[in-house]
């Protein structure tokens, strides 16, 4: 990839290809300090009220410097390795860790260790790395007192609070008001799909655990649905189109979304799961088109609920799980409270803290 020049054009050569690159997009990116805050990196000048016929009078390369001349009396010198990183036209941070499919086969991935300063280290680069890989991650020994997950999700980015609160305790007490506040088994499910937008990413924290069983089980949402794709593509079609609403009715709130059980993106590749069968309603549709949304939909859950897809484990005092809301399900082997206490606190994060965090480091560290 290089730039090329002719005539006071500039033009842009991947290898196959020659195109020219428009002169109001060099326009807009001249960064000298009376248009550029060096700081915050934003402009100091509105593009959008500029004459969009802007032409360069004159263009040369010198060095690793792109130098124009523009007809409204700018000049700039450009930095070409700037121009040419924006060619990808795509992110270049998060989309280019490629997400790992994994099932019950997975070998023990790599836990990360808790210590002082952590949020501001390479390990914590490699931790969220390691995060977009696998959509979890294991952090041990994090201090259990004075609700540290508070301080912890808050060192990352920002708690996303919820009309539940800002974090919330799961134990098991009498009255309950849902099933992860019980010892009962809970199948794997992700959390909160009537949101807009669904909580991205729950952490989970472990503060006593003293009975025998009480594991925490997960499943990879992405192996999964790829794996739908392949075996029942009819299935996956129906899955990934139509969409179901999701509901959540409180004394205060009236919480509702639809979305797809399986969301693709744009270019029709894995965004996002929800599955949590006790509050998705299916709208009416021909009988024929519902016939095949059920067998879906079962099948679908007898892959997510099946051992192939599994894995179980048992958090212990300080060990902090950082799960991926919108990719992985999560759930609970039962256990039995007479054994003694288990104790997790939980909150959620969303996407912009950790990706903030990622791209800071990768500044910080020159990775
Ligand atoms: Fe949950």
């Amino acid at each position: 990839m290089k730039i090329e020049l002719n005539k006071n054009k500039v033009f842009f050569n991947n290898g196959s290809s020659l195109e020219e690159i428009h002169p109001f997009w060099l326009r807009e990116r001249v960064d000298g300090e009376e248009f550029l805050d060096k700081g915050t990196q934003q402009r100091l000048f509105d593009p959008t009220s500029l004459n969009v016929e802007i032409g360069i009078k004159k263009a040369q390369i010198n060095n690793q410097y792109l130098e124009l001349d523009f007809n409204d009396g700018v000049n700039s010198k450009l930095d070409i390795s700037k121009i040419t990183k924006e060619f990808s036209k795509k992110d270049t941070v998060i989309k280019s860790i490629e997400k790992v499919q994994w099932d019950s086969g997975l070998k023990s991935i790599k836990n990360f260790e808790y210590k002082e300063g952590l949020f501001e280290t390479k390990d914590m680069h490699d931790l969220l790395v390691s995060f977009y890989k696998y959509g979890f991650v294991i952090i041990k020994n994090v201090p259990t007192e004075d609700n540290h997950i508070v301080k912890f999700a808050n060192s990352v980015g920002s708690v996303r609070r919820t009309n539940f609160g800002e974090y919330f305790d799961v134990k098991s007490k009498p009255n309950p008001n849902d099933l992860a506040y019980t010892s009962l088994h809970l199948a794997p499910h992700t959390d909160n799909p009537y949101r807009n937008p669904v909580p991205c990413i729950q952490i989970l924290h472990c503060i006593i655990n003293e009975v025998s069983g009480g594991f925490s089980t997960l499943v990879d949402g992405y192996t999964v649905s790829e794996n739908l794709k392949k075996e029942n593509p009819e299935f996956y079609e129906i899955l990934t189109r139509v969409k179901v609403r999701f509901k959540f009715i409180d004394k205060e709130i009236v919480l509702e979304d639809w979305s797809e059980l399986i969301k693709l993106d744009e270019e029709k590749n894995f965004k996002q799961v929800r599955f949590s069968p006790r509050l998705d309603y299916v709208p009416i549709l021909e009988k024929y088109e519902l016939d095949l949304y059920y067998k879906a939909r079962k099948k679908l859950s007898d892959m997510y609920n099946s051992e192939k897809f599994r894995i179980e484990f048992k958090l212990m005092p300080g060990d902090l799980l950082m799960m991926d809301n919108h990719r992985l399900l999560h759930g609970r082997t039962s256990f039995d409270a007479n054994e003694g206490n288990r104790f997790l606190q939980g909150c959620y994060i969303d996407f912009d803290s950790t990706e903030g965090k990622l791209r800071h480091l990768k500044r910080k560290f020159e990775i």
